[in-house]
């Protein structure tokens, strides 16, 4: 977002201009943005065969996959839903890692029958796995190397409490079992949390990915998740990716000829590629001044945009109405019947009703963590690419709200 003459735009195009298209709330996603961070993490790794395997659940619109593989990546999908989602997009099988957490094992059966890349992460899943598959399908295992790492504890999860991974302790276990049926393990995967600032972090999952690898004697890749940080307010820093890429470069170049094979480096981001792309555009619907505070109440809330609420998660505000007007202290506040702030005590331009408010950093688990919570309908998605703006997604009407609901005719 620019400002030019008087006016955000987003590749030239004027957001207010969009907003009296679209609507509002309108979710807005820079594509160009997009790619410009795709090209960022290969060139941090360009001395390695990376492989990037998008985080689908960051940003799941079919468009924004599509955008990706044409860029060059693969995905990273969670569920059976996001596995198709990623095949209906364009993505072969081959190019899909499934990591699901506590799935049953018939969704995971679903996945082996769709031929992607299965991440395992329990025990019980491991035997069986092999009971039924026996060496057939390759597999990955998911680690939990026992690194406290991320933002904050709701995004923590390769600590020795979360329930993600199989323990770096159990390695003995997993190596028994993948004895027993002769399982064959083609690659390995740790993720520590999100929001990881320093290379270090992913330096030290990399040795315990490295201390694991030497038992194993098939692979093809190691795969480090995602988790890279993104600057969300203003004056923050971002990981410095070139400097991950040659850390930990050099130590995964370094392992492989220990190891006597090349290997691939995989990554999973969802923040580093969509996040900055996003912004979510409100309405004012009114100022309210109490003694405490001047609140903006606009015309979204949690139920659009939760991170605010559930991660105390910073997001930059703009009035983008009013680009040069006097600065005053605001809190931006949703319509829902809960406290949903969105960002409180922030200096914002002379705010009026009616005025645009863009809310920052809205591209990664923004409308994929949207709900219809009080009943409210999702907003519309706008990608703009090549300085062109594309309806990705309709505004819901009220007969969503209704559509699966059954009246039983009391
Ligand atoms: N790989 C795995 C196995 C993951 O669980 C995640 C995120 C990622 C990759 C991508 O992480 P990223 O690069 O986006 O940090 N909803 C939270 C973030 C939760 C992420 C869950 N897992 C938030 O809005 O901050």
């Amino acid at each position: 977002m620019e400002l030019n003459n008087q006016s955000y735009q987003i590749q030239g195009l004027e957001m207010i201009e969009l907003t009296k298209k679209y609507g509002t709330p309108l979710y807005v996603y820079d594509g160009e943005k997009i790619l410009s961070q795709v090209k960022l993490l290969q060139e941090a790794f360009s001395s390695v065969d990376l492989k990037i395997k998008y985080a689908t659940k960051a940003l799941s619109n079919i468009n924004i996959l599509k955008l990706l593989k044409k860029a060059g990546t693969g995905i990273d999908a969670v569920s059976i839903e996001e596995v198709k989602l990623g095949m209906h997009a364009g993505f072969e099988p081959s190019e899909i890692m499934y990591t699901p957490n506590c799935v049953s094992f018939e969704e995971i059966q679903d996945a082996v029958e769709l031929g992607v890349m299965i991440n395992i992460d329990n025990i019980p899943m491991l035997e069986h796995f092999g009971k039924v598959y026996g060496n057939s399908v390759p597999i990955c295992v998911r680690l939990n190397p026992h690194i406290m790492a991320g933002g904050n504890a709701k995004i923590s999860v390769g600590h020795i409490d979360s329930k993600f991974g199989i323990s770096i302790l159990q390695l003995k276990h997993i190596l028994k079992v993948v004895e027993a049926y002769g399982l064959n393990v083609i690659g390995l995967h740790v993720h520590t949390g999100s929001d990881i600032l320093e290379a270090e972090v992913f330096l030290k999952g990399a040795e315990i990915l490295f201390d694991a690898a030497r038992e194993f004697r098939d692979l093809k890749f190691l795969d480090f998740g995602g988790g890279f940080k993104v600057a969300y307010k203003e004056g923050d820093i971002s990981t410095n990716i070139l400097d991950v890429g040659q850390k930990v470069s050099a130590a995964f170049k370094q392992f492989c000829l220990e190891y006597g094979r090349k290997l691939e480096l995989w990554f999973e981001p969802g923040k580093f590629l969509v996040s900055e792309s996003g912004y979510l555009l409100v309405r004012t619907n009114v100022i309210k001044s109490t003694p405490a505070s001047t609140f903006v109440g606009v015309d979204s809330g949690l139920n659009h945009l939760i991170r605010p609420m559930m991660y105390d998660a910073y997001h930059g505000v703009v009035n983008i109405s009013n680009p040069t007007g006097e600065q005053h202290i605001y809190s931006v506040v949703g319509y829902i019947c809960e406290t949903d702030t969105i960002a409180a005590d922030r200096k914002m331009n002379d705010v009026k009703e009616g005025d645009i408010i863009a809310i920052r950093n809205a591209g990664a688990y923004g409308f994929s963590m949207a709900s219809n919570y009080n009943s409210r309908l999702k907003p519309a998605e706008v990608l703009i690419l090549g300085g062109k703006d594309y309806l990705i997604r309709e505004r819901e009407t009220f007969e969503d709200i209704l559509k699966h609901q059954i009246d039983i005719g009391l």
